[in-house]
């Protein structure tokens, strides 16, 4: 598959058949994230694999209570951990943190997670990102420091829906040339 295609495809898929992953699929989702760029090199993200029925259903209940995510078997946590770009001292971020430090691997590790969503298209599942939780509870189900920021949590697996695609804006409401007004 090309990664035209990829992009052209790609849904946000709720429902999921009860078929797992296969690890050399795992891998290579994984390693999509691992060769994403980032900014300097940092490579601030770090990737939780969540595949046990009790930690899918703390997760999803953590994320407003959306049930349906734990029909997908696999879920990847996809964490900030801004030490990266801030070494040492006292860190605890949240919702308010406003580090600018913070806002480079959040965009780090967003794109590492666009990788990971793409590579699932071409090995034939489905994704969806989430990021409807607060930070203090999935951080307190994933045991995860107070110095890292959990940027999203894609689910993955193999889709049982055909969801159409969603609309988007025109490229002349969102594209510009040379300069803002233009
Ligand atoms: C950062 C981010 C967070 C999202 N969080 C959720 C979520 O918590 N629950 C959900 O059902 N969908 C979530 N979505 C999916 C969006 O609703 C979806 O991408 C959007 O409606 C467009 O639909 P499409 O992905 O099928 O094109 C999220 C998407 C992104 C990019």
């Amino acid at each position: 598959m090309d990664v035209q295609r990829a992009i052209q495809q790609r849904r946000s898929v709720r429902r999921y058949k009860s078929i797992p992953v296969e690890e050399e699929k795992l891998e290579l989702l994984l390693e999509a994230a691992r060769l994403a760029p980032t900014g300097s090199n940092t490579q601030s993200g770090r990737f939780i694999v969540i595949r046990e029925d009790e930690m899918r259903t703390q997760v999803a209940q953590v994320s407003h209570d959306q049930k349906w995510m734990t029909e997908a078997p696999l879920f990847i946590a996809c964490v900030a951990d801004v030490r990266a770009r801030i070494p040492s001292g006292e860190l605890v971020l949240d919702e308010e943190s406003a580090d600018f430090e913070l806002k480079q691997c959040i965009r780090d590790v967003s794109i590492q997670g666009e990788h990971i969503v793409l590579q699932a298209e071409e090995l034939g599942l489905s994704s969806c990102w989430i990021g409807w939780y607060t930070q203090e509870e999935i951080r307190r189900v994933l045991d995860i420091p107070a110095d890292k920021y959990v940027v999203a949590v894609l689910v993955l697996g193999y889709a049982n829906e055909d969801p159409k695609a969603r609309p988007r804006k025109r490229l002349d409401e969102i594209v510009h040339h040379e300069k803002w007004q233009g």
